[in-house]
């Protein structure tokens, strides 16, 4: 175990169960969850995929449902409503069908809110939903803002809050009171900080590269005038996480390159330290549904800096401040932490 790995195992405790009661909306393996149980809250999840469900129930002290959400569902009371809806509408990845597209979760995220009434909310999604999408997240917005709610968005990369991993996030919170988005830090962790003890090694049930791949990757690389090759290397963080290229055979996939030059794809404890789980965290499913809760995960230590600073405003006293139409707000309060 890496000095990093440990710190991780330290920091991200699920503590028992909180006085306030976070709902979780589509919460794959409970990345999220993990990050607001170790901050103090009691958490329960709601996630359609039988695997992922079991990984949460498994690893974390609330309970996760096994249900398909649709709107109208009938929720518990809860303090916070937080989620990751279905982001595969909007990634520059998909096909970008945004609202039309049946996978889209907002109607239903919107509907959740709009029963829970929490005193906070939190979602995110991919950073594509600010641009490309930019006309679909207004109208969310507008729409959590009618309910009530002021409502700020700010792409965070998680390399900034301790996850060996550039991977930028649209976050968008709803309060009543005040909300601050916590403070980036000086020093971003390393592959080698997260997977320096097996970085080099072969560990059980690692899959290698066949000639014809590795050959495929370096044609792909040179016609895409790639300077370096996208192996991942121990002294910068990981190029972003994705179900796709932890577990497809694609050009872009992550991957190590072993000191005969060799290559071999990650394993699932690679994987899941470079979104910042702890070890003692056990995914469960094949290892394809194990890749795919991780490359879909909010990073736990990202989800803890959140948790800690809904905490805050939970803190405050709600309704003290007047709602601000996003109309009203000045441009620079959608900002880019890049
Ligand atoms: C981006 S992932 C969420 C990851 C999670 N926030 C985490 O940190 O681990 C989205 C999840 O929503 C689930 N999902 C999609 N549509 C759903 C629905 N209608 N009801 C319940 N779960 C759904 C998917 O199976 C997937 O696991």
């Amino acid at each position: 175990m890496t000095p990093y790995a440990d710190s991780l195992g330290k920091t991200l405790v699920p503590k028992m169960a909180g006085a306030e009661k976070v709902i979780d909306l589509f919460a794959g393996c409970g990345g999220l969850s993990l990050g607001f149980e170790a901050a103090g809250f009691a958490t329960e999840g709601f996630e359609m995929v039988p695997s992922a469900a079991e990984t949460y129930r498994s690893n974390l002290i609330g309970h996760c449902e096994t249900t398909t959400l649709e709107v109208g569902f009938d929720y518990p009371a809860a303090d916070v409503v937080i989620g990751g809806p279905p982001c595969q509408p909007f990634s520059v990845r998909g096909k970008q069908q945004g609202m039309k597209d049946a996978r889209d979760g907002f109607p239903i995220f919107i509907d959740a809110v709009r029963r829970i009434r929490p005193r906070v909310f939190l979602f995110e999604n991919v950073r594509n939903l600010m641009y490309s999408h930019r006309w679909y997240l207004d109208l969310i917005l507008d729409e959590l803002e009618t309910i009530g709610y002021s409502v700020e968005c700010r792409c965070l990369n998680a390399v900034h809050y301790g996850v060996p991993q550039n991977r930028e996030r649209l976050i968008v919170v709803g309060h009543r009171s005040s909300f601050h988005f916590p403070k980036p830090g000086n020093v971003a962790a390393t592959v080698g900080d997260a997977i320096g003890d097996t970085i080099a090694t072969i560990p059980e049930g690692a899959r290698m590269l066949t000639p014809e791949q590795d050959a495929y990757i370096a044609e792909y690389e040179r016609k895409s005038h790639c300077a370096r090759p996208r192996d991942l290397y121990p002294d910068i963080p990981a190029r972003t996480i994705t179900c796709r290229n932890l577990a497809g055979a694609t050009s872009d996939m992550q991957r190590v390159r072993l000191p005969d030059g060799r290559r071999r794809r990650l394993v699932v404890r690679e994987a899941a330290r470079l979104q910042s789980f702890p070890d003692w965290f056990e995914f469960c499913g094949n290892e394809t549904q194990q890749f795919t809760q991780i490359g879909n995960a909010v990073p736990p230590l990202l989800a803890y800096n959140l948790a800690i600073a809904v905490r805050e405003t939970l803190a405050n006293k709600d309704g003290c401040a007047a709602t601000t139409r996003r109309s009203e707000r000045p441009a620079s309060q959608l900002l880019l932490d890049i």
